[in-house]
This record gives C-alpha cells, sequence and structure tokens, in this order.
C-alpha cells in the first residue's frame, strides 16, 4: 500500500528504484506499478522511510534485527576492525583473531558439545553447505548411498539450490526447477491445522513421527536417509511451534534410522525463543546447527554452522584422504562481519538480552493472547518473542478466506503499515517478532497498533460482505 502519489518522477527514489533495481521476493509487475517504500534511517526499534514516517519495526526486519536498528559500539569496532585489517579469508589454514574469537565463542554458548564452526554468509550458505557436509561425511564413512535429507513442508531454509530445495514453500520452488533428487518433506506440525477431530496434540505429534518414520522407509531407510533439518519453531512458514512431545518423538525416529539431526537456528538462535537456543525451549540435541540473522544483531551478513565432533571427525578423514575440504566463501568469517558479530554476542551478554527477552515472554504472550477472541483470530500462537495470529473466515470451522481475492492477511498488514507498524503477513497468518531490545511500553503500542489494523480489516471484510460474523 505504498502512496502512488508520492510519484515516480524525475530523479526520486522511486523511480530510480524501479528504473535500476531487481529486488528479492518481490511481483515485479506490481512494483512498477506501485514503487518501493524507501527506508533511510533507523532508531531503537523504529525506521523512517524517506517521506519522514517512522514505523516501529515489529518484524526486527527479517527476525533479525535482534539490537533494533541503532546502536554505536557496533558502528565503531566495525571501524575500527576495517582500519586494522578489512579483508582477510580463512582458506588453506590461514586465519584471523576476529573468527577465531567468534568460533570460540559460539562453541562456549552451544546447546550442545559442539567441535567446530564454520563461517558463511548468510542463513541460506550455511544451510547449503550443512547439504554438502551430510553427503561428504557420508562419502567419508563409506555409505555413499545415504544422501537424503528429510525436511518439512512449510519449513524454510533459504534459497540457494540445496537450501531452497530444504524449504518447504511452494513459492520457492514454483518455477525454479526445485527441490533437487534426494531431499524430501514430511508433514507440518501445526496442531491447529492439521490435527484431526477428536486427535489430541500428544496424539498429533505420535501421528507426525508415525509418517516421517513412513516416509523414511519409502525412502530406503537407514541405508539411503542421513538426516533430517528443522527450524525449532517454524518462521517464515507462519510462526509454527509444534506440539509438546513432537521433537522427543521424531528425533527418536531419526536416532533409529542413524540420522543427523540438524537445527536451523537462523530465526530461534540467540533469545527469540526465550531461551538463547530454540533448541533449549524445544528440547532438540542437534548434531549441526546453524545460525545467521541475530548472530550479528543483523549489523553485517554472516552466518555460522556447528558441527558435533563425530560430523568433524568424519569430515576430517575425507579432507584428508582427498587433500582438502573443497568449499567455502571468499568471506566465510569476514574479519569486519565476525568482529561486529562478537561485539553483538558481547552486548548482548553485557545489557543481559537473554534475559530480557525471557521477562518480556509473558507480556508478549499476554498481547498475542488478547487477539484470541477477535472475530477474525482463529489461533493466536507465540513463544518467546515471536508470535502469530491466523485470520480465518469462520471461528468454528476455521474456515479460511480466499487468499486471492479477499487476501485478509494482506488487509492487516496494509493497515499496519499506514498506522506506522510493519508487521508479516504469511498469508493469512499475521506474524510479530520484534527487535529484542522492545520494552512494556513499546510493545503494548505495537499491540494497539496491530489491534486498529485488525479491526479496520474487520470493518473492510464485513462492509465488502466478505465476513458474516
Ligand atoms: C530459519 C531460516 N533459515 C534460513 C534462512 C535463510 O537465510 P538467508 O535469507 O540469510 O539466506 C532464513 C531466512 O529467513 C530462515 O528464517
Amino acid at each position: 500500500m505504498n502512496d502512488v502519489s508520492r510519484s515516480f518522477r524525475g530523479n526520486s527514489n522511486a523511480a530510480r528504484d524501479i528504473a535500476h533495481h531487481l529486488h528479492p521476493y518481490t511481483n515485479f509487475k506490481k512494483h512498477e506499478a506501485t514503487g518501493p517504500l524507501t527506508i533511510v534511517r533507523g532508531r531503537g526499534i523504529y525506521v523512517m522511510d524517506d517521506d519522514g514516517k517512522e514505523y516501529i519495526e515489529g518484524m526486527a526486519g527479517l527476525w533479525s534485527a535482534a539490537l533494533g536498528f541503532s546502536n554505536e559500539r557496533l558502528a565503531t569496532v566495525a571501524y575500527e576492525q576495517m582500519k586494522q585489517l578489512p579483508f582477510y579469508h580463512a582458506f588453506n589454514q590461514r586465519s584471523h583473531e576476529p573468527a577465531i574469537n567468534l568460533a570460540e565463542k559460539l562453541k562456549s554458548m552451544a546447546p550442545v558439545e559442539m567441535s567446530k564452526v564454520f563461517f558463511a554468509n548468510s542463513g541460506s550458505e550455511a544451510n547449503d553447505t550443512v547439504v554438502k557436509m551430510v553427503w561428504y561425511m557420508n562419502n567419508a564413512l563409506g555409505r555413499p548411498k545415504k544422501k537424503k535429507i528429510v525436511s518439512r513442508i512449510k519449513g524454510y531454509h533459504g534459497i540457494t539450490v540445496a537450501a531452497g530445495s530444504l524449504t518447504g514453500l511452494p513459492n520457492n520452488h514454483r518455477s525454479f526447477d526445485l527441490p533437487i533428487a534426494g531431499i524430501v518433506h514430511t508433514g507440518c506440525p501445526h496442531y491447529y491445522r492439521f490435527g484431526v477431530a477428536g486427535e489430541s496434540e500428544e496424539q498429533f505429534a505420535t501421528r507426525c513421527a508415525e509418517e516421517l518414520e513412513a516416509l523414511i522407509v519409502k525412502e530406503g531407510g537407514a541405508d539411503q536417509v542421513a538426516a533430517m533439518i528443522c527450524e525449532p519453531v517454524m518462521g517464515a512458514g507462519g510462526v509454527i511451534v509444534p506440539p509438546k512431545g513432537y521433537y522427543e518423538k521424531i528425533q527418536a525416529v531419526c536416532k533409529k534410522y542413524d540420522m543427523l539431526f540438524v537445527a536451523d537456528e537462523v530465526i530461534c538462535g540467540f533469545g527469540r525463543t526465550g531461551n538463547v537456543w530454540g533448541c533449549q525451549t524445544m528440547n532438540i540435541k542437534p548434531d549441526i546447527l546453524t545460525c545467521a540473522k541475530a548472530l550479528s544483531a543483523s549489523f553485517l551478513p554472516i552466518s555460522a554452522v556447528m558441527i558435533n565432533d563425530k560430523v568433524y571427525q568424519a569430515l576430517m578423514m575425507e579432507s584428508d584422504k582427498i587433500g582438502t575440504w573443497g568449499h567455502g566463501f571468499t568471506y566465510s568469517g569476514h574479519p569486519v562481519a565476525a568482529a561486529v558479530a562478537l561485539e553483538a554476542q558481547k552486548i548482548y551478554d553485557e545489557i543481559d538480552l537473554f534475559g530480557h527477552a525471557k521477562r518480556m515472554t509473558p507480556v508478549f504472550h499476554k498481547h498475542i493472547q488478547s487477539f484470541a477472541d477477535h472475530p477474525l483470530i482463529g489461533e493466536a500462537m507465540s513463544v518467546g518473542m515471536v508470535g502469530a495470529l491466523e485470520i480465518v473466515a469462520d471461528k468454528k470451522t476455521k474456515a479460511a478466506f480466499d487468499l486471492a481475492t479477499v487476501g485478509a492477511g494482506n488487509r492487516v498488514s496494509n493497515h499496519a503499515q499506514a498506522l506506522g507498524l510493519f508487521v508479516r503477513n504469511m498469508g493469512d497468518r499475521v506474524a510479530v517478532c520484534p527487535p529484542l531490545i522492545i520494552n512494556e511500553a513499546e510493545l503494548a503500542d505495537l499491540f494497539g497498533r496491530l489491534r486498529q489494523s485488525l479491526d479496520a480489516a474487520l470493518a473492510d471484510l464485513t462492509s465488502e460482505g466478505h465476513f458474516k460474523g
């Protein structure tokens, strides 16, 4: 709902953007007609557009800016590191202190004992690296057929060829010829949507585990299936918190078939779910853990893959046999990004950010739950400082509005934007995932604006005859 009247005349940001800039995740035709919303600066939990309008960034950008949008210390550390060593790489046994320090720090924070940390630049690259590690490892162990990886429908793991294949969302596969062979998807553990009549949450979790096992058997069992990857709490699939007992059950299945368990902590990591790691909140014991986003508070691009000793020993053997681990990015562990990430972690410790997030969790939960009896809301769910509201046409039957013709979730996001709040709708699930520094008064402001947005959408849907009440 960008204001077309801002016009794309002359040398405006909008005109130049339309002329030159190809955006991620964008309908290009729509973009040509309505143009961008150009953000020019940030302050705490707020960002400001080029018309001077301020917004509460209720999504921390892309689930990531844990410290919000201004921080002097991180800026200073980047500047100092650029002066001392602006770039160096880690290929062929070279190293530098920022990467060493960050690897050591991450290992000390890990939810289980880890052996080594590999750096990349994005969540997608980290997850692509995992796929290659799993393949490489099984070649090292003389199990060349054990290569398949299980992911989940609605899981999000990025968009590069392997990570995009792990992702279980249609828009990341359609017209891209994905997924690649050897990546298979099991069901989404969303009880509200996929639990059947009369089924308890526990029975649903058991059914998910049984379906996983049936898929593994169909795909060749322990001989062919190598790993499973999960976000502890699904983010881009709609903020889906699996029912109690789910992870215990599916981890037992993976163990039975001698599979590695990979936790994608790209959103959940660093305090989002009320603990440092989503693995701790959901009782997951991963062999491999990927993280990004809040690793550097999103001030610079950096991601990490932590591996346990079992994985490391296999990689070590194979790299010695071949002569190298032929994988790495020019910017793996980039010194400026690593220095900023390390400083972000120091700040998190000093201000007790994870403790703050834990203390804000009941406040956040109460706000989310206050929408449960709104006429449009079918499910109100949160864990830690991430939550979602699912809009439905009928609360009793859980019937959804038609996405293409009604676009209820879009309407809420658009009203919110007009009211100075960014939230994100994934279809008709509206997510909230603010910077972790947010305080009680700011939370009240955020959710007040969200309520106004929902009420405005309700008024539209009622007056247009889509919502019958
Ligand atoms: C859980 C998860 N994994 C991986 C990714 C991909 O990260 P990136 O966009 O940095 O490639 C994302 C991005 O949102 C994510 O949410």
